[in-house]
């Protein structure tokens, strides 16, 4: 393993300058205009899987296209698949950008630029590190197999018709995915669980027309007051959910797992500054860790009604909608949750208005135990590249389809995030430390002959 961290070290400045090129595709999957670049990225990641000897395909589909490629073939040995996807976020407001957010650049040890993190700069340290044991002529001790696609921030769509018809060419013994987060440099982590979504929008409609507010203001509902009151009612002053049966599927933490939370040395008061919130709001009875891991929510992520132009307009809207999601923990069934939820509305609202509920994406909760063999070998390669002993965390964001991989290829997802809490991802000035991505390197080094011991170990 010498030679490949040695290699790794001597190309550091190439494979940011790699990164660079990566990001400057605009592959924004939830905005059309930018297909090109979509399909573009797609053939630049595998164009270097090709150059590096990977046996190398793009798929199309109806959606945008899913890159495999694998090592050459080791008969017997175990096959591992590194998840990643290409598309980024919408970059939007670009105002807010210090630099262009597709024009990547380096300031500090960060590289700025949307994508970064997000996911461009973690499945290519994994790459990198194949690409360390094959130009040193170090043999790799185990199949790989990335899958990297490009409609994960969209919902995953096409990937999911994808798996079960490629179950055989992706059968593995493993998912890795570094698509998530660590507390800091010196806190490396394996994640064991993530939380699932479902994804709702909610319109009321008042009057046929906007109407004159003086002239009717008072004898009809205003559907944008009547939206504000029936979300505002779905949860109460202690940051609990109001609706009927939220919780029932809820699995409570147990003393263990509040015990290795409260190893991540985040404070609530970092949190409060990181998010630059004048104070803290959550569910009343839990840590902030645990709130934003391992219970449940539900968001507002976008409400329109009315007049949004300068100056004033007096008018009664005749709408108002709302995009929502839900934060799903494990047992919670997305399915299940949407229709609590949707009752809980319909119950609730007045006759002075009509209300549609449009299903959105979803996905469930993932958790899986980390006691497994191949969980400890994780933990022992995080220590390695990072130089610190590892914590378990769970994570409060998503990655649906790591319940269809164990759905389709019947494989636990083991997550080892690079991201640092600072990295703003989906947000302006996204960035990745060059630190990280060094160390996610050296992890990814050290992760294939621990994992394939592992996995050896426990078939005999
Ligand atoms: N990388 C994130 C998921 C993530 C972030 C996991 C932080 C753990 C910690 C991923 O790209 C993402 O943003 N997922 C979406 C999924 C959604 C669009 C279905 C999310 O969580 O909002
Ligand atoms: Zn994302």
């Amino acid at each position: 393993m010498q030679e490949p961290l040695r290699y790794l070290e001597r190309e550091q400045d190439r494979f940011v300058a790699d990164l660079c090129e990566y990001v400057r595709f605009a592959s924004v999957s939830a905005q059309p205009k930018h297909a090109p670049d979509v399909r573009a990225c797609a053939d630049w990641f595998a164009q270097r899987c090709q150059g590096l000897g990977l046996e190398t395909r793009v798929y199309p589909t109806a959606g945008n296209p899913i890159v495999v490629a694998r090592t050459p073939k080791i008969p017997g040995a175990p096959t591992f698949l590194v998840y990643g996807h290409y598309d980024v976020q919408p970059p939007e407001p670009f105002e807010l950008w210090t630099t262009p957010p597709f024009d990547p650049q380096v300031r500090g040890r960060s590289l700025f630029g949307r994508g970064t993190t997000d996911n461009k700069g973690q499945h290519l340290a994994h790459l990198n590190a194949v690409e360390a044991y094959l130009r040193t002529g170090t043999p790799l001790p185990c199949n790989l197999v990335f899958l990297v696609e490009g409609e994960e921030e969209i919902g995953s769509k096409a990937l999911y018709g994808f798996l079960p018809e490629h179950r055989e060419e992706l059968a593995c013994d493993a998912v890795i995915i570094s698509d998530n987060g660590i507390p800091g440099l010196e806190y490396p982590s394996l994640t064991y669980a993530l939380r699932g979504i479902a994804a709702i929008e909610v319109r009321i409609d008042g009057p046929s027309r906007d109407l004159h507010s003086g002239l009717f203001g008072g004898t009809v509902e205003n559907p944008a007051m009547a939206l504000c009151q029936l979300l505002a009612k779905m949860r109460d002053e202690d940051g609990r959910i109001t609706v009927a049966g939220y919780y029932d599927d809820v699995v409570p933490l147990s003393d263990y797992e509040r015990r290795q939370l409260a190893r991540i040395p985040a404070t609530a008061e970092e949190y409060r500054v990181l998010t630059g919130s004048p104070q803290l709001f959550g569910e009343k009875g839990f840590t902030c860790e645990e709130q934003r891991t391992a219970r449940p929510t539900f968001e507002i992520n976008g409400l329109t009604s009315g007049y949004q132009g300068e100056g004033s307009k007096t008018i009664i809207p005749s709408w108002a909608s709302a995009k929502l999601t839900l934060r799903l923990v494990p047992d919670q069934v997305p399915g299940k949750v949407i229709a609590s939820v949707k009752a809980h509305l319909e119950r609730l609202c007045p006759p002075t208005v009509r209300l549609t509920i449009k299903h959105g994406h979803g996905g469930e909760p993932y958790i899986v135990s980390p006691d497994g063999p191949l969980a400890q070998a994780a933990l022992k390669a995080l220590e390695s590249g990072f130089g610190y002993p590892a914590l378990l965390t769970r994570e409060g964001g998503s990655i649906p389809i790591v319940s269809a991989f164990r759905q389709h290829l019947g494989a636990d997802t083991l997550l080892l995030g690079m991201a640092l809490p600072d990295d703003n991802a989906h947000s302006p000035d996204e960035k990745f430390d060059l630190d990280a991505y060094a160390a996610g390197m050296r992890m990814a080094v050290h992760l294939w002959p621990r994992l394939t011991e592992a996995k050896v170990a426990s078939r005999s």
